[in-house]
């Protein structure tokens, strides 16, 4: 009996998958399909699928040409399942000609003709309207955004605006963009918006585009004020439009599985949590030059406060800062110290002062310990009382990461709803509450 075996992801089944499982079950006597799984799918950076594993294994199951299904969960599979099933024959599509040569050394390995024009990415594409986005901002981030977006089915970066209209001009010929220094023609010609200028000018202009019912990703600190974030996600409301304040680790998986993992109750309850996020700026950059808006804090703050506010929730009793200012009077380092009923947090944020730069939570029965760069999270681990029993987390982090909150944006635009809990608007206006005290204390709210 000769036995083939082929993967495939067969999201929004086609005649393209229907042709190749018919053909590789004609190689053969016994045909065996492996079907990826929604996690390996994500790790692998393919974000865009939307069929349910489920439902996809029933696609194949329907072709009658699959006499057995597996799951596809990891990269490293296909040489196992070859030697599990005693597979004669692997084949796939000739899309793939050349990168599955090394299977040779354990079966034969058989490319298809791909069946042309045909493809999941084209369905894709064709069922769902593409939301034309436009970026407000045209600095660091900015350029981020656009390749990751591209990376994201359903989004397509159109606009740029900026109010000084070369420096929107040179952004839009980088990235063969359209450019606008007149916001109303630009809310006029995008469906969303995603903004990404300095802290201070966020609050305005995520107002003017939720008025023009524009959904709204924005860059972190959304707000420098809980009132004012308040009143955004109200005004999201009000125009039925979805915002969402873009702090990348919120959307990642591993960060995902490591506050799962910490909320499991697998280091017992949670007592402590330690998030430090240092980064070496050069001395005339925005974050350490603009004496009102700049510093360590509402640059860094809402990445070690998110750990913070999602563990022990926001309301805290008490909020301390600890600060090392430069000499400008800019913080280069700052500790947030919070106290709660049972628990007990810092944030340590730094742009002049290097530091270990961990997240560190600690429970009744273990701890979790992320190195840097815990706000990309790869790996963790969890530890015990026992030294020797250490249960090690890894997980990928593709690219900049954006891609994770826009695939999350775009599907809240599309009404799946699961998404949100990832940054709720309670912890967006507890962060924006953390760094209204901080600027209170420091004398520059309201300067
Ligand atoms: N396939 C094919 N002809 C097509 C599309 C896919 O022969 N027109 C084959 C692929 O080469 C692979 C299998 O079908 O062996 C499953 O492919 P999959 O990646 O699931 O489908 P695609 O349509 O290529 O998906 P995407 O557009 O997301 O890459």
């Amino acid at each position: 009996m000769i036995k083939v075996i082929t993967y495939g992801t067969f999201d929004l089944f086609h005649e393209g998958h229907y042709r190749l499982l018919q053909r590789a079950k004609a190689l053969g006597d016994y045909l065996i399909v492996g079907v990826t799984s929604e996690k390996y799918d994500m790790e692998r950076g393919k974000l865009n699928v939307v069929d349910p594993l489920l439902t996809r294994m029933e696609n194949v199951k329907k072709t009658g040409f699959a006499d057995e299904i597996i799951v596809e969960e990891t990269s490293g599979q296909k040489v196992n399942d070859i030697k599990k099933y005693n597979a004669d024959i692997f084949t796939v599509g000739s899309d793939w000609t050349g990168s599955f040569d090394y299977i040779n050394n354990f079966c034969k390995v058989v490319y298809l003709d791909r069946t042309k024009n045909i493809s999941s990415t084209m369905l894709r594409e064709q069922s769902k309207k593409i939301l034309k986005a436009g970026i407000i901002g045209t600095g660091r981030i900015a350029n981020r955004f656009i390749p990751e977006a591209k990376l994201v089915s359903g989004i397509s970066a159109q606009a740029v605006y900026n109010p000084h209209k070369e420096n929107a001009d040179k952004f839009a010929k980088r990235w063969e963009i359209n450019a606008y220094d007149d916001l109303e023609t630009f809310f006029n010609d995008v469906d969303v918006v995603y903004v990404a200028s300095p802290h201070q000018t966020h609050y305005k202009y995520v107002k003017a585009a939720l008025e023009h019912r524009k959904h709204v990703l924005c860059e972190k600190p959304m707000a420098l004020k809980r009132e004012e974030t308040e009143e955004l996600f109200d005004c999201a409301k009000e125009h039925n439009c979805i915002l969402l304040e873009g702090i990348k680790t919120a959307y990642c998986p591993g960060f995902e599985k490591l506050m799962g993992i910490a909320c499991s109750g697998t280091i017992g309850n949670i007592r402590y949590v330690d998030a430090c996020f240092t980064k070496l700026e050069g001395r005339d950059t925005r974050e350490l030059t603009d004496l009102k808006w700049g510093g360590s804090f509402t640059e860094l703050g809402s990445y070690c406060l998110l750990p913070v506010f999602k563990l022990l929730g926001d309301e805290y009793e008490n909020i301390r800062f600890d600060v090392m200012r430069d000499e400008n009077g800019l913080d280069i380092f700052t500790k947030a110290s919070l106290t709660y009923p049972k628990g007990i947090a810092t944030a340590v944020c730094g742009l002049g002062v290097k530091a270990e730069g961990r997240l560190l939570i600690a429970g009744t029965r273990g701890y979790i310990v992320a190195e840097p760069p815990w706000w990309k999270t790869t790996y963790f681990e969890v530890h015990y009382e026992d030294p020797a029993s250490v249960d090690k987390y890894s997980e990928r982090f593709l690219g900049d990461g954006l891609r994770y909150e826009i695939k999350d944006f775009v599907n809240m635009i599309n009404g799946d709803s699961k998404s949100g809990f990832k940054l709720t608007k309670g912890e967006s206006a507890a962060m924006a509450e953390a760094m209204e005290r901080f600027l209170v204390q420091e004398g520059r709210e309201g300067k």
